[in-house]
């Protein structure tokens, strides 16, 4: 009767054992191969944004960013820069304050970009693109963080984004466009 039980137990035990033994792999499987997030990126308050602004070097332009995550860990990101550049020559940065993305879920970074109008309009394919009426920039991003699965889980992860933004301007509004590359990176 003992030697029965004891049989039970241990098959009941090897049976708990795998079990647990597969879900750790699987959480470890998704925590180690993510998806890279969707990003996109909105510049707001353009209706009042002035160029030209008398003593002022960096001209406050608003953005929201926003992230879209596949995965089913939560991203933690720390305090970082990102940078907003024209031609290939940096105008503007903007700090962005540390946050946190859901998992399967979406998160919107809200920043200001300061954008150092003097470097623009020194430019000398500035105003040639004006007249065109569509101004190109690049934004680049890394955010370092950390990638949390059933809170024990934790894993160092840099999410690179580089954005194209574009601005159609017409005499009656300012269009905005933006697709970003992201890449996560463990
Ligand atoms: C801009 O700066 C100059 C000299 O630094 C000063 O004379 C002028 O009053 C300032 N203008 C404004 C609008 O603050
Ligand atoms: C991140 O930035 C915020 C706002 O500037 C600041 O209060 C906070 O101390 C910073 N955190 C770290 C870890 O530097
Ligand atoms: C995030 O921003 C986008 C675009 O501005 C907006 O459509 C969405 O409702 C926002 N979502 C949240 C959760 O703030
Ligand atoms: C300006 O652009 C917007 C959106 O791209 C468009 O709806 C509008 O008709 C354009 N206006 C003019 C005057 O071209």
């Amino acid at each position: 009767m003992a030697r029965k039980g004891l049989r039970m137990c241990m098959i009941v035990c090897s049976i708990f054992l795998i079990v647990v033994v597969t879900i750790i792999l699987a959480i470890s499987l998704t925590i180690l191969k993510p998806k890279d997030p969707d990003i996109s990126v909105h510049p707001y308050g353009l209706e009042n944004f002035q160029i030209i602004q008398p003593n002022v070097t960096a001209v406050p332009l608003g953005m929201v960013i926003t992230i879209v995550n596949p995965n089913y860990g939560t991203f933690n990101y720390k305090n970082t820069t990102g940078y907003l550049s024209y031609h290939d020559i940096n105008v503007a940065k903007a700090v962005v304050v540390s946050g946190s993305v859901p998992a399967r879920g979406l998160f919107n970074i809200t920043t200001v970009a300061g954008i150092m109008t003097q470097k623009l309009m020194d430019d000398t394919q500035f105003w040639s693109d004006i007249e065109v009426g569509t101004l190109n920039f690049e934004a680049t991003i890394t955010l370092p963080g950390k990638v949390t699965m059933l809170k024990i889980f934790k894993k160092k992860a840099l999410v690179h984004v580089a954005c194209d933004l574009s601005f159609k301007l017409n005499l009656s509004s300012i269009h905005t466009d933006s697709s970003c590359i992201s890449k996560i990176k463990l």
